[in-house]
């Protein structure tokens, strides 16, 4: 019941955080605990999809935090699905809400949705990833984003030795055979994620250090649709036969669920028994993969811990139902087309076979045991 033992640790610190807020509750004016349900102020909470465990994650540390404030909560997963993400947002907005926290789908199909958010007077925060082409986005909370690129870029560079621990170069040159992929091109994320790392890859392949056999570099070309693992593995499949007479060094994967699809693909030409695996990256630290980094598989992944971005978003929402100014650290990177949206970026952490058990495990994201 590796799960179950997961999410007791996250809610042994959420219920810690939450008791922390709830120090401050009667200064700040959050709900009344005692108030019947119906009277305590509801957020609608709409996440992306259940088929990736961050998002179950980053769901239920909302909601917790959100209810230990004394808020009533209405939790959705749309599963990927564009259309059921407008319903059940249109379904909040029905029911009263009084602010919506949302981890969107597809970041240009909100706008209809988001009219009547505000037409109702509902404040609208974007969770994780930005939510484009409307006036009616308030605030977003999220991760460095182009600062997710450029760790994943690097941390490829430093698997294959071309960059040392401290990131400086190690004169190694390669030429190293590597393959590209990114997430999904209706997540705004996603070309975040490849400008950062590309503004790091760039000169390595400028410079041959870096090849790419496929020749597929553009970011239109090695996205993968809903960051699904089952495309992610098409893909790979289809540039297998490129590998038959030379070594695939290294891949650059946006997400660990991508990660390895890529992983188990290269596996069925050999690779992990014959010859040893790519060095292949990740995002996310999802449970999957922290243990294939434990085993020696996946290379890296950064690490975003959604307790603390579950926290950015539940104390936005607190400082806008107490009529305050949720506090931003960022006012000028994230321009959705219409607006700069006022941001919170948190700091993400590159995780390899080296720091693991430092970051994942002593910071009590999972336990040793979990991770074998
Ligand atoms: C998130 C990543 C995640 C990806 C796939 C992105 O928007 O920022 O953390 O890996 O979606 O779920």
């Amino acid at each position: 019941m590796t799960h179950g033992k997961r999410h007791r640790a996250r809610n042994a610190l959420t219920a810690s955080l939450a008791l922390l807020a709830m120090g401050s509750v009667a200064a700040c004016g959050a709900a009344d605990p005692a108030e019947e349900p119906g009277e305590r102020p509801l957020v609608g909470v709409a996440m992306p999809t259940t088929t990736s465990e961050r998002w179950i994650g980053d769901g239920e540390n909302v909601q917790d935090q959100l209810q230990a404030l004394g808020y009533d909560v209405a939790l959705e997963y749309a599963e990927n699905d564009v259309p059921t993400q407008v319903a059940q947002l249109e379904q909040m907005i029905a029911d009263g809400a009084d602010a919506l926290v949302i981890g969107s789908i597809d970041g240009v199909a909100l706008k209809g949705v988001l009219a009547e958010a505000a037409a109702a007077d509902i404040p609208v925060i974007a969770y994780d990833r930005l939510i484009r082409e409307s006036p009616d986005v308030d605030y977003y909370a999220t991760f460095d984003n182009a600062r997710v690129g450029v760790q994943q870029a690097t941390q490829l560079l430093q698997g294959l030795g071309v960059l040392d621990a401290a990131g400086e170069p190690t004169g190694q040159t390669g030429p190293f055979n590597v393959e590209l992929f990114a997430g999904s091109p209706d997540d705004n994320n996603a070309t975040v994620f490849y400008s950062g790392a590309m503004q790091v890859l760039q000169p390595y392949l400028d410079s041959g250090v870096l090849t790419v056999p496929s020749g597929e570099t553009d970011f239109a070309t090695i996205a993968i649709q809903a960051w699904d693992p089952k495309n992610a593995t098409t893909r790979m499949n289809a540039l297998l036969p490129l590998y038959a007479g030379q070594r695939l060094d290294g891949v650059l994967s946006p997400y660990d669920g991508i990660s390895l699809a890529i992983i188990e693909a290269t596996k069925t030409i050999g690779y992990g028994t014959a010859q040893p695996l790519p060095v292949v990256t990740g995002q996310d630290a999802e449970l999957a993969s922290a243990q294939s980094i434990a085993a020696g598989e996946q290379y890296g992944t950064v690490y975003k811990d959604t307790r603390q971005l579950a926290e950015v978003a539940v104390s936005m929402v607190r400082a806008l139902l107490d009529g305050a100014e949720p506090e931003t650290n960022d006012i000028t990177s994230y321009d959705n087309g219409v607006k700069v949206v006022p941001s919170y970026l948190l700091t993400p952490q590159v995780v390899t076979g080296q720091n693991y058990r430092q970051v994942l495990v002593a910071g009590g994201y999972y336990t040793a045991e979990e991770l074998g």
